[in-house]
């Protein structure tokens, strides 16, 4: 089956550069975007310049937020995180490179610098103006009192998550080292994305093109699985459950 290739192909590295998605988070309560019910089938995306422009949009943007605490919040390691933690532990994982904002690599056993954010981290706030970071339970108070999302005490800027919206400009430093990763690597897993938000969907195809070998693990087909050497559309838990070492 694809998931005793997939041990050979693990066995065989040197370097395996997971790249991850939201489907590594959905069976730890935490809804995707694309698939039915997920975030983009309920909400409209709120753009980075409508961010800037309304406070309208930033309310909403918070409210939305707020909303989602109590998921975030209770959300646990799955078998996809913690099948990555243990191959990372055994040395063959160096960083993962990730589009998901719910710090459950981290939670998982990652060293933060070893987990590369390219759309940030929503268990914090930032300001866009002079960065200074919030913690969330700040954020809340000051919208409660005020019953508007606040701004920047230094820079009186406007306080959002720490993600990277639409619209909003992708975080140098990271762009770089998943380049180098990609590069890197003789393995790479894309687990949980449907490969379509660029240009973090670029990293896969940088990866085969440097001579890795490319795995997909989708439950339902995505954009690039024509380039893949091996696609595993299955349950990621599943699929990476016999993973999950000590
Ligand atoms: P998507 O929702 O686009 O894709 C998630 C994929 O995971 C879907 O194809 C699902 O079929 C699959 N999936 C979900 N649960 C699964 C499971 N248990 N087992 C196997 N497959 C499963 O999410 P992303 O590709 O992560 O960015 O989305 C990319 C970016 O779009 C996000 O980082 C976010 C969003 O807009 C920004 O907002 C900038
Ligand atoms: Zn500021």
């Amino acid at each position: 089956s694809g998931v005793e290739q997939l041990g050979d192909m693990i066995a065989e590295a040197k370097t395996i550069v997971p790249f991850t998605g939201a489907g590594i988070s959905t069976e730890c309560g935490i809804p995707d975007f694309r698939s039915p019910g997920g975030i983009w089938t309920r909400y409209r995306p709120i753009e980075f310049g409508e961010f800037v422009a309304s406070q309208e949009a930033r309310d909403e943007s918070w409210r939305r937020r707020f909303a989602m605490e109590e998921v975030f919040a209770a959300a646990r390691p799955g078998r996809g995180h913690r099948a990555l933690a243990s191959l990372y532990r055994a040395g063959k994982i160096p960083a993962v490179i990730t589009q998901n904002i719910d710090n459950l690599h981290q939670a998982s056993g990652f060293a933060a610098e070893h987990v590369i954010e390219l759309h940030g981290n929503t268990t914090y706030a930032k300001c866009i103006g002079c960065g200074q970071s919030y913690p969330l339970d700040w954020v809340k108070q000051r919208f409660d009192q005020d019953g508007a999302a606040p701004n920047c005490t230094t820079c009186d800027e406007p306080v959002k998550t720490a993600t990277i919206s639409f619209g909003q400009m992708m975080p140098e430093d990271e762009m770089q080292r998943a380049t180098l990763l990609s590069q890197a690597c003789d393995l790479f897993i894309a687990i949980g994305s449907s490969l379509v938000v660029w240009p973090a969907a670029g990293f896969p195809m940088m990866a085969k093109n440097n001579g890795a070998r490319l795995v997909i693990i989708n439950r339902e087909p995505t954009d690039q699985d024509d380039i893949a050497d091996l696609v595993i559309r299955h349950d990621i838990g599943e699929a990476l459950g016999p993973f999950v070492g000590n």
